[in-house]
């Protein structure tokens, strides 16, 4: 099995101070940066984008950046991330027209490719793309907020998927995103995720003189 890697969703963190939080996150033990972008359009709130990405580069983050795409419509926007630095680029098949064709653009890229699905998107996209991505993110809330609880209905996903992934024997991380919080993490691992996304259960938990203010999660993997 894959090394579980935690990855926290920058979202929360406090943006005006972002690259001190990622170094600090980092040094924390976190292992890859979870990059939420978000259109105001396909999902009701608006993030960051290809500059700030480029942004946590010049600033020397070298940790893999992990761009979770909650655009609409999602092409035109991959050359740029890809040029900012991203290491996964990962969207929502139903804001693509041609699914299969937005991963390939994405390796073409350089990046490692991956399909996001929401809490009641079915998995049929994922049977026959299996052979082309590199990771599998399954939301655990609905894409837009951070902060929101965890629905309970991923485990079961989680375990469908994990069992798609082992039957075809190739190397794809199965990231889950939402709620994900240290009482529920064990759970969630046990039910195959190896990626872990948190953003309200990592950042913001204290002040920025408490050495402990991003245990928790990060502590625990
Ligand atoms: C939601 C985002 C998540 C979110 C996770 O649309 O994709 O990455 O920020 O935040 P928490 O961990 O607070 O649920
Ligand atoms: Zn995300």
């Amino acid at each position: 099995a894959a090394e579980d890697l935690i990855a926290p969703s920058i979202l929360s963190a406090d943006f005006a101070r972002l690259g001190e939080e990622v170094d600090n996150v980092l040094a924390a033990g976190a292992d890859i940066v979870h990059f939420d972008v978000m259109d105001n359009h396909y999902v009701p709130n608006l993030t960051i984008g290809p500059l700030i990405c480029e942004a946590l580069r010049k600033h020397g983050v070298t940790a893999p950046i992990d761009v979770h795409l909650m655009v609409k419509p999602v092409d035109r926007i991959i050359p740029d991330f890809a040029q900012a630095g991203a290491s996964y680029i990962t969207f929502h098949p139903e804001a693509s027209e041609h699914i299969d064709r937005t991963l390939q653009l994405i390796k073409a890229e350089g990046c490692k490719a991956g399909l996001v699905f929401n809490p009641a998107t079915s998995l049929d996209y994922l049977k026959y793309e299996l052979d082309k991505v590199d990771m599998v993110l399954l939301m655990s809330v609905n894409p837009g907020f951070g902060g929101q609880s965890f629905i309970p209905s991923a485990l079961d996903k989680l375990r469908e998927v994990r069992a798609m992934i082992d039957a075809s024997g190739r190397d794809i991380r199965l990231e889950i995103d939402g709620g994900v919080k240290v009482d529920n993490i064990a759970e969630i691992k046990a039910a195959g995720a190896d990626t872990f996304v948190s953003g309200s259960g990592i950042f913001g938990k204290g002040q920025d003189s408490d050495p402990h203010r991003y245990d928790g999660i990060i502590g625990q993997m």
